[in-house]
């Protein structure tokens, strides 16, 4: 890969800190029959990433997209691809999503306690690496690696299936980690995050909000006014958060 690609692909990353905060749509609350349709009209909405959640039947307890669909939304939009890697395996699959045309590769603490070498894999395929955990995991044991990554993606449920109700413990690790990690580390959230909570969310640190049924399920308005609430509402929670005392 040429190295002109390998920077466009990281530098969508540093945007996010600077215009936080961004919505990222997770696909795997869409319509999978209309699937490029969907993801045409998330763009044409003014989505920026798209979170795509890759599944095992192991690490999580579900099934979901894998390497040829990933390829299939690249084809279809320009919009970064921010993929979530819920495998035991994921350093088997690191350099074909890369392939594929993920920007962003997401793995688990869980199943790499030292990431170290799959974080450097992943940035030296040109893409941004993000380190993940689950709710049960505290945030303490990404402190050695924060150094590492590009992206911290905090578990806000169980991952293996949207719709789940937002755990609140979710917000102290994101206070946690903002303070231990480098300026330029962005910081996610993802699982039960909606207009209702988003603002807390963002207020606690969070830069880049995963949200799949919270966007997708029968809301009211379209996907621009649907995200434009979401966007404002987490601006709020960032404007909150800055104010003094
Ligand atoms: C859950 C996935 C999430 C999921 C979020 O395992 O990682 O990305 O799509 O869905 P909601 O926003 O409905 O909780
Ligand atoms: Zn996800």
């Amino acid at each position: 890969m040429s190295p002109a690609k390998i920077d466009a692909s990281r530098t969508w990353l540093s945007g996010i800190r600077n215009n936080r905060p961004v919505i990222a749509p997770s696909l795997l609350a869409c319509d999978f029959a209309r699937l490029g349709e969907e993801v045409r009209a998330l763009e044409a909405a003014g989505a920026e990433v798209l979170h795509i959640d890759v599944m095992d039947g192991h690490f999580v307890p579900n099934l979901s997209m894998g390497v040829p669909i990933v390829e299939a939304i690249r084809r279809t939009t320009s919009l970064a691809l921010d993929v979530h890697l819920m495998l035991d395996n994921p350093e088997e699959f690191i350099a074909p999503f890369r392939k594929a045309g993920a920007d962003a590769l997401t793995v688990h603490i869980e199943v790499c306690p030292d990431p170290r070498p799959i974080l450097d894999e992943i940035r030296s395929l040109g893409a941004a690496a993000g380190l993940s955990l689950n709710p049960p995991t505290p945030a303490e044991v990404l402190c050695p690696f924060l150094g590492e990554c590009d992206l911290v993606l905090v578990m806000s449920v169980m991952p293996g299936f949207g719709g789940q109700p937002f755990q609140a413990s979710a917000l102290e690790k994101l206070r946690l980690l903002r303070r231990e990690a480098p300026p330029q580390l962005v910081l996610s959230i993802d699982g039960g995050v909606k207009a209702e909570n988003v603002a807390q969310c963002a207020g606690a640190g969070a830069d880049l909000l995963v949200v799949g049924t919270g966007l997708f399920a029968g809301l009211e308005g379209d996907y621009r006014v649907r995200l434009d609430k979401l966007r404002a509402n987490a601006l709020r929670g960032c404007l909150a958060d800055a104010a003094p005392a």
